[in-house]
């Protein structure tokens, strides 16, 4: 049998969903910001792809209140596939038909949102007792550029958690989690790869242990939950993922260690209106079908600013 490179060890994501969206307010009114468009397919739908590209095919959404759009877009649509079916539009009935072909959708509702943390502890049934991946819907990977599958290979490698780590300007450290890093032994060849010896939520910036910022991609093993279960609500008084990843970095067994692997490629921050404008723009631009009379349009535009 020929040799194959697709993890067949980790299949589960946790995606939560369950923000409020006020950045984004009126248009987050009644509709969860995962479901904006960047060009024509939601956001949150890129971040299912990425998933289910790494073998990730069964995912939890952690949802709330003002959700249900979320479910319905990765549901059959009867009717409107009916409609056009009977039109012999088949590249849309496509188009509609793919969310639902992506993954096995599972959806936990978090009735109190009480942070990050909080949220990925209501998927304990779900996950269960196997590692399992969280993407955070506010970054968005380009396809191009995948790094779910270095992680799993680091995970592979090392055991314990890995999380997905990027450079970031001085002045930008705190508007993220903040990872303390060592190298690896050079011999162990693993270029980019880092071991975290320590985390934490938004520091202030005299407090930032380095410029390296985590990004929305946690390979997590389920010893997790207990940590999670007795970590006291930290910054802006919620339960935070990284306070209690911060308590794997010290261990080498029983869950951890962490290591950090460092992202070069593209990625989108949707969750402001700045990087959301940013992606839908540049994916724009870079697609076949409407790329080359928008870009044409930009750079007119663009002149006259
Ligand atoms: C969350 C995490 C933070 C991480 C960031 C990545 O923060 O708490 O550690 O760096 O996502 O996008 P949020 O942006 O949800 O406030």
């Amino acid at each position: 049998m020929p040799k194959t490179e697709k993890n067949t060890q980790i299949r589960k994501a946790v995606i939560p969903a369950a923000g409020m969206g006020t950045r984004f307010l009126p248009a987050t009114k009644a509709m969860p910001k995962e479901m904006l468009p960047v060009v024509d397919k939601p956001a949150i739908q890129y971040v299912v792809e990425e998933a289910t590209a790494a073998g990730l095919n069964e995912i939890v959404m952690i949802t709330g209140r003002n959700k249900r759009a979320l479910e319905d877009h990765f549901d059959r649509a009867g009717e409107l596939e009916n409609l056009l079916e009977e039109k012999g539009n088949f590249a849309l009935l496509e188009s509609v038909r793919e969310s639902t072909e992506l993954a096995h959708m599972h959806y936990v509702r978090q009735a109190h949102p009480r942070g990050l943390g909080d949220a990925v502890l209501t998927a304990e049934t779900f996950v269960g007792d196997e590692p399992f991946v969280v993407l955070l819907g506010d970054d968005l990977v380009d396809e191009r550029d995948q790094i779910l599958p270095t992680m799993i290979k680091v995970h592979e490698q090392f055991g314990g958690c890995v999380l997905a780590l990027i450079e970031v300007a001085h002045e930008d450290i705190s508007h993220y989690g903040a990872a303390a890093i060592a190298p690896l032994d050079p011999s162990l060849d693993l270029g980019g790869v880092v071991r975290i010896t320590g985390l934490v939520e938004k520091p202030a910036l005299e407090d930032a242990p380095s410029d390296y910022a985590v990004l929305g991609r946690y390979l997590l093993t389920p010893e997790i939950f207990q940590v999670l279960r007795e970590t006291k609500p930290g910054r802006g008084n919620e339960v935070q993922l990284t306070d209690a990843i911060q308590e794997l970095t010290e261990r080498t067994d029983k869950g951890g260690p962490v290591h950090g692997v460092i992202f070069k490629g593209r990625r989108y921050d949707t969750g402001d209106k700045l990087g959301y404008l940013q992606a839908t723009v540049r994916l724009a631009a870079e697609r076949e079908d409407l790329g080359p009379k928008f870009s044409e349009w930009l750079r007119e535009f663009v002149k006259g600013l």
